[in-house]
């Protein structure tokens, strides 16, 4: 009853809608000449928070003055989420847990004595199991389906739903929701709502809490009675989606290929993320190869890889998700831009503009050569020229001067 106490009065419709059991028959179990029953006055209350329920109970009477002893309680219960059970020991006489208030809660209990009259050894006693099925109220199959949350880049989140089969005219559907750091529960911050009603719920960053039950419920009025109750419960950081990846670049270095991109804006840290590389390659034999590679923790987002001989051009598009190290889940990205490497054929373009240009050179020196030679013939024309005057010259002064002056003339 310590728990019930702290919650205002108007929540006594929620609580103790459990049950409350009478101390069970006495336990055959004994340890140093008592009896070591199961605890007594278990109860369980469900304070209106959407499936997160009180456990409390008191020491068994048989144990009420025992000394010497440390009595521990062994508590069971059914995670329906997991669908398994799991397992816990305390020495309060509380325990609070999540359930899923569409299924059965089942939780079993036992006493754990160790004392010094037993030699230090643990002594079990015997468990009781408590069984509690909520019946269900509302309109038969109006509850709603495919319910899913998508916490976008880590700004808001957006839990969305279909109506259920069974939708009775002019309903209306409520979400609320509830965590650990909140009083109580609140109705929907904004609804998506679509041209068939209320669709979905729109969750700003501020009203989320991560790496805790995030309880759900909806629930629903039409005036043909109320609506089923559907409740869920997430842990948020686990349906993180981030934003696609931006600014996608591919180089081509020596012998190979680099590819850079921008992380996802968003408040997704870096080190949270891990990318997934799609290439896909046009062969030159008319295939086309495809590759997926995940990296789980890129120091940096970028990647070199070899280029195949036998490539033509190459396709590259990324998406990323939360990783391992920061989350048990989430969800892909949508793809990036598609960006490819040059086409092979381009790439020869240049090539065959170096050869040109060797043409051209070599008809340019071809040119200059002919013209050098035209150059030369004309020269020797000139000289052959100038030889002839002067024979001729030689030959008049030879008659006209006296032979003293001669070897002027020579
Ligand atoms: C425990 O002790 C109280 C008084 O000290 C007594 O009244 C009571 O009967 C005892 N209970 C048991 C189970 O022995
Ligand atoms: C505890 O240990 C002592 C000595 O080792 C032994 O005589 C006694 O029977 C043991 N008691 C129990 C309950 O095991
Ligand atoms: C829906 O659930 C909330 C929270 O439990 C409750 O306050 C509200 O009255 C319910 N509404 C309907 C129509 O059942």
């Amino acid at each position: 009853m310590l728990l019930l106490n702290k919650f205002p009065a108007w929540l006594s419709a929620f609580t103790l809608l459990l049950l409350t059991q009478e101390p069970v028959s006495t336990s055959e179990v004994t340890a140093c000449g008592v009896a070591v029953d199961p605890p007594a006055n278990i109860e369980i209350t469900d304070p209106g928070f959407l499936g997160y329920l009180s456990i409390h109970w008191t020491r068994p009477a048989s144990l009420q003055n025992l000394t010497g002893c440390t009595v521990r309680y062994q508590l069971r219960y059914y995670d329906t989420y997991e669908e398994r059970w799991r397992s816990v020991r305390t020495v309060k006489l509380t325990y609070a847990a999540q359930f899923d208030l569409e299924k059965s809660v089942k939780v079993r209990i036992l006493t754990v004595l160790k004392c010094a009259c037993t030699n230090g050894t643990e002594v079990q006693g015997e468990e009781t199991e408590w069984v509690y099925t909520r019946e269900p109220t509302g309109v038969a199959g109006s509850g709603i389906r495919d319910f899913h949350c998508v916490f976008y880049g880590k700004e808001y989140m957006e839990c969305t739903w279909e109506s259920g089969p069974v939708q009775p005219p002019n309903s209306q559907h409520y979400l609320y929701y509830w965590h650990k750091e909140m009083d109580e529960t609140k109705e929907c911050p904004e609804y998506i709502v679509l041209p068939e009603g209320r669709r979905g719920c729109r969750f700003p960053r501020e009203s989320l809490l991560e790496f805790s039950n995030f309880n759900l419920c909806v629930n629903g009025s039409s005036p043909a009675g109320s609506l089923r109750t559907a409740y869920f419960s997430v842990e948020v950081q686990n349906h993180v989606k981030p934003a696609v990846v931006s600014s996608v670049h591919v180089s081509e270095t020596a012998g190979g290929l680099k590819l850079d991109w921008s992380p996802p804006s968003g408040r997704v840290p870096e080190h949270c993320l891990e990318y997934e590389v799609e290439s896909s390659t046009a062969m030159e034999n008319g295939k086309e190869k495809q590759e997926r590679m995940v990296f789980q923790n890129l120091v940096d987002t970028s990647y070199g890889l070899l280029r195949g001989v036998d490539s033509q051009k190459t396709c590259f598009r990324i998406r990323s998700k939360v990783n391992m190290y920061c989350a048990d889940g989430g969800i892909w990205s949508d793809w990036s831009q598609t960006k490819c490497t040059v086409d092979k054929e381009t790439r020869y373009i240049p090539a065959w503009k170096y050869l040109s240009l060797v043409g051209l050179l070599v008809i340019g020196i071809g040119i200059l050569c002919l013209s050098l030679w035209i150059l030369k013939k004309i020269c020797i024309k000139k000289i052959n020229k100038k030889d002839a005057l002067y024979t001729l010259y030689k030959e008049k002064v030879n008659k006209t001067m006296p032979t003293i002056l001669s070897p002027i003339f020579k």
